[in-house]
This record gives C-alpha cells, structure tokens and sequence, in this order.
C-alpha cells in the first residue's frame, strides 16, 4: 500500500477498507487526462514563479515517461495505489526526486479528479457526436434511395396511412439529430475548468486559473470554488442525454425486431448481425437489437444511480461522489458499443420492399383518402368516414382492398364513386399528395432532405 496521506496516522488500515476505498480499478483510464492536467499544472505553478522552470520540466518529462511506460507496457498500474494519482506522483518522484514532490502544490485531489473527470467526458462527447453523425449519414443515405419506396405507417402498431421508407427512416434522423444537438449543448455548459478550487476553497498560492483554463481548452474557469470540487451535473446531463440515445436506439431496435419477424417479413437483417438456435435449425434471431433493446434499461440505472448518489451530499466534496465513474463508465461504453453496432446492421439491412408495399396495400391504409375522395365529391366529412367504415368492414368480409371492389360495387355505398377513385386511392396518389413539410411526399421530403444535407455538413460542436 502507497498512501500520499501517511503522515497523520500511526497504524495502518485494514485491508478490506483499503481495497473498498480504493478506485485504482477503474480510475486507471484517467491515465491520460491525469497527465495533461498535471502537465498544465506545472506550467502554469512555474509561470508564477511557485516552481522554476527545471522542474516543471522535469515534471512534464517525468510525466511522459510515465505514461509511455504504460502504454507500452513497461510499467504496470497496480492496486498497491490508492488511485491513479497517487500512482502517478508515486512514480514521479521515484523517478525525478524531489520536483515531483512539488506537482500537487495548490492542488487537492479533489479539484484534480473534477478535472480528469471534465477532461474525459469532454473527449467521450466528442466521441458520441462522431458516431452521431456516422447514423445521421446512413440514415440520410437510405433515405435518399428510398423516396417511393411505399409501405404503412403506423398508430397503436394498427396500420393507419401509407408512408415511405424514407419517410419513416427520416423520424430517427430527426431523434439522432436532436441527440447530436444536446452533445452540443453539454459541452458548451461543461467547458469550464475546476482546476485551481483546491479542497473546496481555492489555495493561498498565486494560481493563474484562467492560464490552466486555456492551456486545457476550456473557455475559463468554474466560479466557485466549492461548486467546482462537488458538480456532477455535467456528468448527469450526459448520462441522461445518453439514456435518451438508447431510448431511440431501442425503439428503433424493436421496430426492426418486429420488421424482422416471419409474419412482417419487411427486413433481412445481414448474418454478421444475427445468431442462431442451439436447437432449432431454421432459426436466424435478431440478437443485436435485442441486446441494444436491453442495454438501454442498463444505461437509464446508470444515471439514476449517479442522480441517487448525488441528492444527499452536503457541500464540498464527499467520497460518495466516486462513485460517479463506474455509472458513467459504463453508460459511456454502452451506449457507444450500441451506436456502433447499430449503425452498421442499419447500413447492411436489406428491406423486401415489395412485402412493405403489399402490407400497405393490405391494410387500409387508404381509408382516410377514400374517405377525402367523397369529400372532394361534396359529401360532409363526418357522412364520408361513416360511409368507407361500413366499406372496410364489407371488404374484411369479402379478404380484399377497397381497390378490389368494381365501381359497381363501391357506387352500393355511395353514387359519388367514379372512375377515378381507383386512382385517388392508390398508394402513390395517398403518399404524393401529402404535400405540407414534414409529410411523406417524395417532394416534401426532398425539401427536409436538403435541410439535413446542410445540418450534416455545416454540424460543428464549436
Ligand atoms: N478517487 C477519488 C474520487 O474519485 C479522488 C478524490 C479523492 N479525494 C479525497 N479527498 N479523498 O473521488
């Protein structure tokens, strides 16, 4: 056991307590994020004259060395440390004496964690708006070849009224994209930096916060020191915003598992993301999208966890709030390995796009537009949807379409039917007249498509 805190204490702890106070396990991945903020620390210390300029070097080179040593396997990040920063100064003064006993001047582990905490999410959400963007352009290019490609929308998992693939497709652009704008959102509202607030109340040391601010791409410094040491909020507005990922993810998900089925037949899911049956031969199943489905209840615990964790604790900092990063690690690595996933049996799914035409056909989807027909023919609104209600019931009789039924028979229901109604009926008339913004209709759609196009190549998180 290497402790940075020995000095106050003549007996040593128990060794159940020590492994239960020690996050070593998984704050190793702050390796990295430790380095740069401990890096801009000693600079800033010499810039002010609280260090000199040799050891600050020696620092920054002693911390390099560090670091390469474990990338490369040289060194290894053992639970003989409390955490990965008393791994790191442990090993930099084992490595350049006594200026690496000066890197934790005017700082506190409290202001140090909220930093490599800040500095990590802050990648991690760049890293989510990359693979954001990567669904929003597979989105964006099956939609294109998919304008006129016919089949039903749905109300109550009843269908209601024809849509297009695209058009249908064009509904997760639109939550992927809101999810692309609040990635946006949270790295504006987090980009300011804890270092400097110490234990809770600043240091006596003549810090320069704004320096370190800027050195770490923040745009300046949080404004209150206590605050700095003990905000999560950063943490739980992502970890919601990634939960609402994986809401659209699994509901996408279980469209595609219920697309995917024998009775719907509307999608082949590619066999690089399908498994078998031990058991029954004939079986291909939609396993990915049903662990996507699952993971997404993983990810909303997650969040509640760090939301429980967080509402009893008293200003400042309190070691509850370690507890912060296996939530959030893993809500991050979930969320991230669904995304990736997803995208790329979104990219090879092939659709049957006659079976999605022939259910459209099917299931009355033109209803409302037979209804519309004897509208436009002078009929009330109310007296026409009576009218094709007993027509649907009359087909479900007979197992046909409207469109199955002669003029003949359709004028016993109503003298209004001409010989254009099997025109004004059809999927393509239903779908193309559907004009307003935000409708299915090719020319519709083609108007919110080059919106998109201009949303996915003006998109900046700056
Ligand atoms: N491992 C701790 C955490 O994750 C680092 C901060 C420790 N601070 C302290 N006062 N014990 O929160």
């Amino acid at each position: 056991m290497a402790q940075l805190w020995g000095g106050r204490f003549t007996g040593s702890i128990n060794e159940l307590a020590w492994d239960f106070n020690a996050s070593i396990s998984f704050d190793k991945r702050f390796l990295e994020v430790d380095v740069t903020g401990s890096k801009a620390h000693a600079q800033m210390l010499a810039k002010q004259g609280i260090i000199s300029d040799d050891e600050k070097d020696a620092i920054c080179k002693g911390l390099d060395s560090i670091l390469t040593d474990v990338q490369n396997g040289q060194l290894e990040i053992t639970n003989k440390y409390e955490d990965i920063h008393s791994f790191l100064e442990a090993n930099l003064i084992e490595r350049i004496g006594d200026a690496g006993k000066k890197v934790h001047t005017g700082r506190s582990r409290n202001d140090q964690v909220a930093l490599d905490m800040r500095l990590y999410a802050k990648s991690e959400v760049i890293r989510m708006s990359e693979l954001l963007l990567n669904v929003l352009k597979v989105l964006d290019g099956m939609m294109k070849d998919n304008l006129e490609t016919y089949m039903p929308g749905f109300t109550h998992l009843q269908k209601a009224q024809p849509v297009t693939l695209a058009h249908h497709l064009g509904a997760y652009f639109e939550m992927f994209k809101r999810d692309l704008l609040r990635m946006k959102d949270i790295l504006n509202r987090m980009n300011y930096c804890p270092l400097g607030a110490g234990a809770l109340a600043g240091t006596t040391y003549p810090l320069d916060r704004e320096y370190t601010a800027e050195l770490l791409g923040f745009y300046g410094p949080t404004l209150n020191s206590m605050d700095s040491v003990s905000d999560r909020d950063y943490l739980i507005e992502f970890m919601a915003a990634l939960s609402t990922v994986m809401m659209h993810l699994s509901r996408f998900s279980e469209e595609i598992i219920i697309w995917n089925s024998n009775e719907y037949h509307f999608v082949i899911i590619d066999d690089a993301y399908s498994t078998g049956s031990s058991i029954m031969p004939q079986k291909k199943n939609p396993d990915i999208a049903e662990l996507v489905r699952g993971k997404t209840g993983r990810v909303y615990g997650d969040l509640m966890s760090l939301l429980t964790t967080m509402k009893g604790i008293p200003l400042a900092y309190n070691k509850d709030m370690q507890e912060d990063k296996e939530a959030f690690f893993d809500a991050i690595d979930n969320t991230q390995n669904c995304l990736t996933l997803f995208t790329d049996m979104l990219a090879t799914l092939k659709f049957d796009k006659a079976a999605m035409e022939k259910s459209a056909m099917l299931g009355f989807t033109n209803a409302t537009d037979a209804a519309d027909y004897l509208v436009n023919k002078g009929m009330p609104f109310r007296d026409a949807h009576s009218v094709i209600g007993r027509l649907v019931l009359h087909c479900i009789d007979k197992k046909c379409a409207i469109d199955d039924l002669s003029l003949q028979e359709l004028k016993t229901f109503s003298e209004s039917f001409e010989e254009d109604i099997y025109d004004a009926i059809s999927l393509e008339t239903c779908v193309k007249k559907r004009l307003t913004i935000g409708a299915p209709s090719p020319d519709a759609m083609k108007k919110v498509m080059s919106i998109n196009d201009e949303f996915l190549t003006s998109f900046s998180l700056s």
